[in-house]
Parts: structure tokens; sequence; C-alpha cells
């Protein structure tokens, strides 16, 4: 057999396992650094912490600091939704969270800080964004107990720079926001920051420069009807209503770059020019947002690399994939880099920082619809692992030449790149190397 053909077998998907994720740290419940042990006591006894209700969704990096949000999915319970564990300090595998900045901008109902959040990021000026949904509180049981709020911190001295609060013809009564992608343009100051209403169907734009915000709305932020039917960690349910969520970005250039997105109940992957998003809706806007292709998975979370390599999370697989910008996004040239049936089940958030894959799971749906044993299962992990590694010998790991100084458009007016998918083949077979780990338990995930 040829290479090539060996190759196309291969390269459908998730046959192939090039993975050597590493976990870093794993934990049965989260758990907080309170000030003192007498501290904790008395958080637990006021049922200011309910181990129980702690469920970690969203990571980031920054330096030495990795980045935890929990959402606040109860009335009670979770004494810090913004989180960081030191990464350069002794720590054990189940470290402790640390409230970032500190516990008072944690406090539930405090508009100027943050009461829930689930995504987070840093951008390339040592700033982390953060979303407060203002949401206590999950589907039905949800409250808003403030409103729609974009903050930044400044990293390099944990100061809170920016409270920005969405207009209310910003969002609309099915709001529900998790997800942001933060676009830096020439200066520190041309920022844009785009956030996805995953149930009322729209995609929010801030303007740092402008200090203005603005909504658009489109079909193709709309789930697929198709598309409603989840089987996750053993459970089947149904997730109709979830429209659009991931979110990524071109690496930076002097090009327009593109914002890729998809829904949450839907296979398909959307990408619309940042140019369009920045220029307020107007007649023209509808036709600019185009159709890209296919997965064959659900998906959250998707980031892309300075390299052009799109990593995203493939929820019903246990599993996180990846495609090279530069052929057309299709099953053929998307490969499962990781998989693992009982570490990776739900890989909440993915993230790329300094040259290194991060992965968070967190079995989403199981402590959602049904419940997770938090005494004798290992419930969360992070895993982490280099990029050139986790693709070498994928179809991922194939970069004719990228011309940096000019990113263009991968991609041609329908979608299609300019490339040959046959040119982007590697030259040798994808290497099969198990995935690496090391459970804290060995237990198999089991409901009940
Ligand atoms: C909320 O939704 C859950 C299932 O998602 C249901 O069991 C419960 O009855 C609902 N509660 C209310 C008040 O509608
Ligand atoms: C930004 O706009 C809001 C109103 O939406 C205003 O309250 C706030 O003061 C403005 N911030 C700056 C820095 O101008």
């Amino acid at each position: 057999m040829s290479a090539a053909i060996v190759l196309g077998l291969l390269g459908l998907a998730g046959l192939s396992q090039s993975a050597q994720l590493m976990q870093k740290f794993a934990w049965r419940a989260i758990d907080y650094a309170f000030p003192s042990e007498a501290q904790r006591m008395q958080a637990m006894q006021d049922g200011f912490y309910i181990p129980e209700n702690n469920l970690p969704v969203g990571i980031e990096i920054w330096k030495n600091k990795l980045f935890i949000s929990v959402p606040r999915w109860t009335d009670k319970g979770v004494p810090s939704t913004l989180n960081y564990i030191p990464l350069d300090v002794a720590y054990s595998t189940s470290p402790k969270l640390n409230p970032y900045p500190d516990w008072a901008t944690n406090e539930q109902g405090n508009c100027n800080g943050i009461t829930t959040t689930y995504r987070i990021r840093v951008d390339e000026c040592d700033r982390l964004w953060v979303l407060d949904s203002g949401t206590v509180g999950i589907g039905n049981t949800t409250q808003q107990v403030c409103p729609y709020a974009l903050h930044a911190f400044d990293l390099k001295t944990d100061r809170h720079i920016l409270r920005y609060q969405f207009k209310d013809e910003d969002v609309n009564a099915n709001t529900f926001i998790a997800n942001i992608a933060v676009d830096v343009g020439a200066t520190c100051s041309d920022v844009h920051v785009y956030a996805s209403d995953e149930l009322g169907y729209g995609l929010l734009v801030y303007s740092l420069e402008q200090n203005d915000s603005w909504r658009f709305e489109h079909g193709f932020f709309h789930p697929d009807p198709l598309r409603g039917d989840f089987n996750i960690g053993g459970l089947n349910f149904q997730w109709e209503a979830e429209g659009i969520f991931g979110m990524a970005l071109t690496p930076r250039g002097p090009m327009d770059r593109l914002l890729f997105f998809h829904p949450l109940a839907s296979n398909r992957e959307f990408f619309v020019p940042t140019s369009v998003l920045k220029a307020k809706p107007n007649k023209d806007s509808y036709r600019q947002f185009q159709a890209l292709g296919e997965r064959t998975s659900h998906s959250t979370s998707e980031v892309m690399t300075d390299d052009g390599i799109m990593f995203f999370n493939m929820i019903d697989e246990n599993a996180v994939g990846c495609w090279n910008s530069q052929t057309p996004y299709s099953s053929e040239n998307q490969e499962v880099v990781a998989k693992d049936d009982i570490g990776l089940i739900f890989p909440s958030d993915v993230r790329v920082r300094y040259g290194h894959l991060w992965v968070i799971s967190d079995r989403m749906p199981n402590h959602l619809i049904d419940k997770l044993d938090f005494v004798n299962d290992v419930n969360f992990r992070i895993f982490f692992a280099p990029v050139e590694e986790l693709i070498r010998g994928t179809i991922c790991d194939a970069r004719p030449s990228y011309d940096h100084n000019g990113y263009g458009h991968p991609l041609g007016p329908n979608g299609i790149s300019h490339l040959s998918p046959a040119a982007t083949y590697p030259l040798q077979p994808p290497s099969r190397k198990p995935i690496y780990s090391y459970p804290i338990s060995n237990r198999p995930y089991h409901r009940g």
C-alpha cells in the first residue's frame, strides 16, 4: 500500500492516535485555597463552599498561571468563579484553586466583580478578558443577578482595568453567552471582543477604542435540527437549542483576520471576516458569513495556532481533533490527535499557549443530567502536550512554506483551499502511539 493510501484511510475520522497528552492535574472534587483551614470549615458549614457544586469549564494560560473558571450553577456553594493555579511552585496533582485576582472580585452578586464566567481569554498585551454572564443557576434555574459585562485585568499588576456592561439591545430574553474571542489589531488599544450568544443566537462585538458594542444575527448561529441528539459519557440527551458557541481567529497579521465559529448542536463550521464584524451590521453583512464544511462530531471549543492549525474538542468522541486551515474543511482533512474514553469525557476547553495544547475535561453532561461521584471517581483533568509532537505524522503536520508576512486567506471564496489536498499529505505515515496519561484512579467511569 502506498503511503498516500495509508494516510487516506487513517485520515478518516478517528482511526489514528498520535497523541501524547500528559496529565497535569486531576481532581475528584474542586477545592479552594481558603486563607485558613478554619475558614474552609466555616465555608462548608455555611454552604459558601459545597464541593459537589463546583465544575470547572474553561482554562487559560499566562506565564506561570493556569486560569480555571467555575460557573455558579447553583445559588450556593461556588466560592469563586475566576481562579488560577500557580504553575511555578510546588503543587500536588490536585491543587487548590486561588481566586483571581482576589476573593472580593469573585463575590456572587457584586456587579463590579464577576459572578459567573465560563471562558476567559488572555490577549497579546498581557490582559485577561473575562465575560461575566451575571448568572446564578443553569437552564430553568437561571437567575440574572447582574447584567452581562466584559471585564479586563492587567496580568502584570493583577489590576482590574475595565468593566463594560453590554447594552440592553445587545441581548434578548434567551441570551446565554459562555464564550468569547479576543481580536487584538495593530495596537493594544485596537481590540475587538466577540461573544457568542448560544441560546439567543447572536454574535456580540465590543470595540475597546469605541467603548461600544453591537450585535449581529444570522441563520448560521442557529442549531441544526438534525444534530440535537448527543451521546456522551454513557448518556443520551438532547441539546436541541444550542446555537453558536465555539470560535477561533486566524493568526494576527496584516490581513483581515477570519473568525471561525460553529453552533454546538451542529457539525458545521462557518466563518466571517473580522472586518465585517468590526463594521456594524448593515444590509451587506449577511452575505459575508460563509459556510466552510463539516466535522464528524459536535464541538464546543476551538482554537487556531499561529501556523494556522485548528484544534477543536470532539465532545461525542472523547477526543480532540485537528485541521490544517490550508486544506478544505472536511473530515478527510481532520484527524483525532488525542482520544481517551475515560480521561477525555467532555473535553470542555482547548487552548494553545507557548507551543503547547492544553485541554480540560470535566464530564459536564454527567454532572448536569445525572450525578458525578465526587468521592471515588476522578472527574476533572487537565492535560497538555507540545503542539509539534501532537500533530507530528498526522494530516495536520503539513505546513508548506507558510507566508507569515502576509497571512492570506487559506480559503477561496467558496471555502475551498487554493492548495490541492494531495499537496498537503505528510510524507511519513502517522505514528500510532498510545495516549499517555497518569490517572490518579484507574476506576473507569460508571454511572450510579
Ligand atoms: C427544570 O428543568 C428540569 C429538567 O431540565 C425539570 O425536571 C424541572 O421540573 C424544571 N423545573 C421547573 C420549575 O420548570
Ligand atoms: C464606556 O461606555 C459606558 C456606557 O456604555 C460608560 O458608562 C463608560 O463610562 C464608558 N467608559 C469609558 C472609559 O469611556
